[in-house]
């Protein structure tokens, strides 16, 4: 595969799979705006990325839920390139881990404070939501675009616990997809949803049960969304791919 020339923002890009798409996308030739939170681990990340072949990159900071640091972030992209070929909403997760929730105190989900869910709901779904209110705009313009949405196997299984990241990650997977599809057809823009199963970001997530026994590896994820992003996967459009090693087909138990 070869991005020469192509331009990416990948937010979330500080760590985990967006910093590992960013790296990919970068040493395969393309140009690439990374968008986090993170500053200070964001910065060196891009450092790195420059101090070896391939394209450029430039960090952002960028919380995916202000809509104002959304746009931002696509004119940075626009002034520093001209263009962006494809958004990847790597930006998420689930929100007592990342804020850091003490299940013990609040163990139920009524009980868990509602900020907390707003945190989750805000950086799960409306993230790639103003992110696509934003760069359609510059997308239309090129007739040219892919957005690529990052759904999760807990859209389609849920949770009673933390209720937003699946409801969440169901909206992005069933439904904000499909949408920017139908928008974005008229102007040669595709968007499509990968979902993964268990990945190994983090070392707990190898405890989740696929079919092939084990948990993904975080390159395979950024495989799949390169493969999308490439010359070989125009055709795929408006759908939502699982990336889950069968965990989605696995047999439900009786009893
Ligand atoms: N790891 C898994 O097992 C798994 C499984 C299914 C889906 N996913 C999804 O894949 C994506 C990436 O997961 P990961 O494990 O690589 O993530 P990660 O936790 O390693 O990285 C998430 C990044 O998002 C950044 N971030 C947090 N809040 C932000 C905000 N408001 N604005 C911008 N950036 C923000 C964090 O600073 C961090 O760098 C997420 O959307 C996650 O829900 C992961």
């Amino acid at each position: 595969m070869d991005f020469t020339g192509k331009v990416a923002i990948s937010t979330g890009a500080a760590s985990g799979m967006g910093l590992l798409f960013a790296q990919n996308f970068a040493a395969l030739g393309g140009n690439v705006l990374l968008c986090d939170v993170n500053e200070t681990v964001l910065q060196e990340k891009v450092a790195e990325i420059n101090a070896k072949d391939g394209g450029r990159a430039v960090g952002v900071i960028c919380d995916v839920r202000d809509y104002a640091q959304v746009c931002a972030a696509r004119d940075r992209a626009v002034s520093e390139w001209g263009r962006i070929d494809l958004v990847v909403n790597f930006a998420g997760g689930t929100a007592y881990r990342m804020r850091g929730v003490d299940r013990e105190k609040y163990s139920e989900f009524p009980d868990v404070p509602i900020d907390v869910f707003d945190w989750g709901l805000d950086v799960n779904l409306k993230g790639p939501f103003y992110f696509a209110h934003a760069v359609l705009k510059q997308m239309r313009e090129q007739k040219e675009g892919l957005i690529v949405n990052i759904g999760s196997i807990m859209g389609v299984e849920g949770e009673g616990y933390g209720m937003e990241y699946p409801t969440a990650k169901a909206g992005v997977m069933y439904g904000l997809t499909k949408c920017i599809a139908q928008y974005g057809a008229a102007y040669g823009i595709r968007c499509v949803c990968v979902s993964p199963g268990p990945v190994l970001t983090r070392p707990n997530m190898a405890s989740m049960p696929t079919l092939l026994g084990r948990a993904g590896q975080p390159q395979e994820v950024v495989d799949l969304v390169l493969f999308i992003a490439s010359d070989k996967g125009q055709f795929i459009n408006g759908d939502n791919i699982m990336i889950d090693g069968g965990r989605s087909a696995m047999p439900r138990e009786w009893s």
